[in-house]
C-alpha cells in the first residue's frame, strides 16, 4: 500500500533538509476532512529552520516536488500545510490490498516473531469465577490475537489461582457438609456452594477458620489422600472453565499456575539472599524497597512461608529463561497495582533490569450495573460467567424468536452475538474506566455494541450475496468510488493496521473496538445515501467491492476481539 505519511515525509524532509522520521511524527489528521487529509504544523519547525510557521508553509508549498498521482492538492493556511491526497489512488492501493491479503489485510510482521508472555484470566480454583474475571480473559485474549496478527508469538498463560487457603475451606467444608449437597449430579456447584456457605459461616464461627487452616496444612505438608482430593477438585474446576473458554474463544499455552511453583521458590529465595536483598522485618523475610517508595516486598512471612510475591518472581524467572519474552503482559485489576510495581522492581535488583523493563501490568476497572454498584460474588450473589453467557444466548434467541423465526441456524447465530455482544462491552471502553453491565445496552443492535457491528457484517453479505457479486479487483473502475461517504470509508480502511498496532502499543483492545464502530457507522451512511445495487455496471462493481473490503476488515477486526461474526442474523 500506499504510505501517504512517509510520501509527504520524504517530499518535506527533500525540500527542509530534516529527518524524515522526525517530520513523519508531526504529521496529523484533521479533524474535519475538508480541511485536508493531513496536516503540517509547520510551526514544529520554526525554532530549527529559524522561520515564521507561514513561512516555512510558503516555503514548502513553492519547492516541494511530490508524485501528482498521490497528491492532489496543497494549502497553506496559517502555519499549515492543508494535504489533500489523490482519492483514486487511495482507491486503488486500499481495495488492491485487500484483494492481496484478504483476511490478512491489515496484519504485519512487526513482532518478528518475538515471544509476547500474556498473562491473564488466571482464575481462582474452588472459588467462583465470576464476572470480575471476564475482563482480564477477554482483554487478555484480544490482546493475545493482536499481538499475534502484528507478527509475533504470543504465548498465553492462564496462572491459575490454585493453591492457597481456599483449598482448606473447600475441604473443610466437605468434610462438614457434604450429605447435604448433591455432589453426584452437581460436584461443581456443591463445591461453590460449600465455599461460599463456608465463607459466611465463618464470621460467626472462628474454629472454622483453624479446621480450614488445618487441612490447608496437611495439603502443604503432602498428605496424600489431601493432596489427590485437591487434584481431583483442580480438574474437575478447570473442566468446568473449559466450558466458558470454549465459548470465549480464548486460548492458553500453559496452565501453570500458583501450585506448580511451589517446589520452585527456594531458588528465588536463595537467590535474593545471595544478591543481598533479603533482610528481616518483623519475623518476616522482606525486601526493601522505602528507596523507591513502596512498602517492603515480604518474600517470606513470619509464619515461614513463601507467599503471591514469592511465586511471582519464581515464575517471572521462569517465564524469562524459557521464552525470552521481548514483552511480558500481565492482565490483572487495577487493585493489584502495587504488587506489580514491587515484583518488577524487585525483579529489576536481581539484576534482570532489562527483562524488568520489558514488564507490564496491564490493570482494568470494575464490572457495575447501570447504578454504578459493584457485580460480584462479595454478598454471595455470585454471578458465574458461564451463567452471564448462557443469558446472553438465551437473550438473543428470544430476539430472533421474535423478529426473524425462520432463521436457519439459530442456536448458532444466538451464540455468536450473544457472546459477541458480551465481549464487545467489555471492550467497547478504555479498560481502566469499570465496565457497565447492561443487558438492553449491551444487546442494542443500533447502539454502539457488538451486535451492531455483526449487523453490518451481515448486511455487507447479504448485499453480496444479493447482487450474486464475486469480488472480482480487475473488474474495479477506481474513479467510481467518490462519494464523500465513500471515500471516509475507504480512509478507514486504509488506517486499519495503525490501528491494530496502536491497539497493541498501549495494550488497548478498545482502540480496535472502536474502529470498529467507526467503520461500521461510516459504511451506514454509505449505504444509507447511496444505493449499492444500481442500474450502471461498473458503479455497482466499485461499490460491491467496496463493501466485500468493508466486510473483510469488519470480521477481521471483531474476531482480533475474540467475536465471531454470523453470516446471517
Ligand atoms: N489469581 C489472581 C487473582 O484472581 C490473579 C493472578 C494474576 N497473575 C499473576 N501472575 N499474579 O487475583
Amino acid at each position: 500500500m500506499i504510505n501517504f505519511k512517509k510520501e509527504i515525509a520524504k517530499a518535506i524532509a527533500d525540500v527542509t533538509k530534516l529527518e524524515e522520521d522526525e517530520l513523519e511524527n508531526y504529521i496529523e489528521i484533521p479533524p474535519n476532512s475538508d480541511l485536508g487529509d493531513y496536516a503540517f504544523p509547520c510551526f514544529k519547525l520554526a525554532k530549527e529552520l529559524k522561520k515564521a510557521p507561514p513561512m516555512i508553509a510558503n516555503d514548502i508549498k513553492e519547492n516541494i516536488k511530490i508524485d501528482e498521482s498521490i497528491i492532489d492538492r496543497i494549502d497553506v493556511v496559517g502555519g499549515y500545510l492543508n494535504i489533500f491526497i489523490n482519492k483514486e489512488a487511495l482507491t486503488k492501493t486500499v481495495l488492491e490490498e485487500i484483494a492481496n491479503k484478504k483476511d490478512k489485510y491489515g496484519s504485519s510482521n512487526l513482532g518478528n516473531g518475538k515471544n509476547v508472555v500474556i498473562d491473564y484470566s488466571a482464575p481462582n480454583i474452588a472459588k467462583p469465577f465470576h464476572i470480575g474475571h471476564l475482563r482480564s480473559t477477554v482483554i487478555g485474549g484480544a490482546l493475545y490475537k493482536i499481538y499475534n496478527f502484528l507478527g509475533y508469538n504470543s504465548v498465553g498463560i492462564n496462572y491459575l489461582g490454585d493453591w492457597g487457603l481456599q483449598f482448606g475451606k473447600v475441604m473443610a467444608g466437605i468434610s462438614l457438609w457434604k450429605s447435604e449437597y448433591d455432589f453426584k449430579n452437581d460436584e461443581m456447584g456443591s463445591i461453590l456452594k460449600i465455599y461460599i456457605r463456608f465463607n459466611q459461616e465463618e464470621k460467626e464461627k472462628p474454629e472454622l477458620t483453624d479446621l480450614a487452616r488445618e487441612y490447608f496444612k496437611k495439603l502443604e505438608d503432602g498428605d496424600k489422600e489431601t493432596y489427590k482430593l485437591w487434584e481431583h477438585i483442580r480438574k474437575i474446576s478447570l473442566e468446568n472453565y473449559e466450558k466458558t473458554y470454549k465459548l470465549l474463544n480464548s486460548k492458553f499455552d500453559s496452565y501453570n499456575g500458583e501450585a506448580y511453583y511451589n517446589d520452585k521458590m527456594m531458588p528465588i529465595v536463595d537467590e535474593l539472599k545471595e544478591k543481598g536483598l533479603l533482610k528481616e522485618s518483623q519475623g518476616a523475610q522482606v525486601v526493601d524497597l522505602e528507596e523507591y517508595n513502596m512498602p517492603p516486598c515480604i518474600i517470606i512471612t513470619s509464619a515461614g512461608t513463601t507467599i503471591y510475591a514469592t511465586r511471582d518472581l519464581a515464575s517471572l524467572k521462569e517465564r524469562m529463561n524459557k521464552y525470552n519474552f521481548d514483552k511480558a503482559i500481565y492482565v490483572v485489576g487495577g487493585e493489584q497495582a502495587l504488587h506489580f510495581k514491587q515484583v518488577f522492581k524487585v525483579f529489576e535488583l536481581m539484576g534482570y533490569g532489562e527483562y524488568a523493563k520489558r514488564c507490564t501490568h496491564v490493570p482494568f476497572g470494575l464490572v457495575v450495573d447501570k447504578n454504578g454498584e459493584k457485580i460480584g460474588s462479595r454478598k454471595g450473589n455470585s454471578v458465574f460467567l458461564e451463567d452471564i453467557l448462557n443469558e446472553a444466548i438465551d437473550k438473543v434467541k428470544n430476539i430472533i424468536n421474535e423478529k426473524n423465526p425462520e432463521l436457519e441456524d439459530k442456536d448458532e447465530v444466538a451464540r455468536k452475538v450473544g457472546v459477541g455482544a458480551i465481549i464487545f462491552n467489555d471492550l467497547a471502553n478504555s479498560r481502566i474506566k469499570d465496565e457497565i453491565f447492561d443487558w438492553d445496552m449491551l444487546l442494542n443492535f443500533q447502539g454502539e455494541t457488538g451486535p451492531y457491528i455483526q449487523y453490518i457484517y451481515v448486511r455487507t453479505k447479504s448485499l453480496l450475496d444479493k447482487a450474486g457479486y464475486t469480488p472480482k479487483i480487475e473488474d474495479v473502475d477506481f474513479s467510481k468510488l467518490t462519494e464523500r461517504e465513500a471515500i471516509s470509508t475507504l480512509k478507514l480502511i486504509y488506517m486499519f493496521n495503525e490501528v491494530v498496532q496502536n491497539a497493541a502499543e498501549k495494550n488497548e483492545p478498545s482502540i480496535l473496538a472502536r474502529y470498529l464502530i467507526d467503520l461500521s457507522q461510516s459504511f451506514s451512511s454509505f449505504y444509507n445515501e447511496h444505493k449499492i445495487i444500481v442500474q450502471k455496471k461498473d458503479i455497482q462493481d466499485a461499490r460491491l467491492f467496496l463493501t466485500y473490503a468493508v466486510g473483510t476488515v469488519l470480521k477481521t477486526g471483531a474476531e482480533l476481539l475474540g467475536m465471531e461474526m454470523p453470516e446471517r442474523m
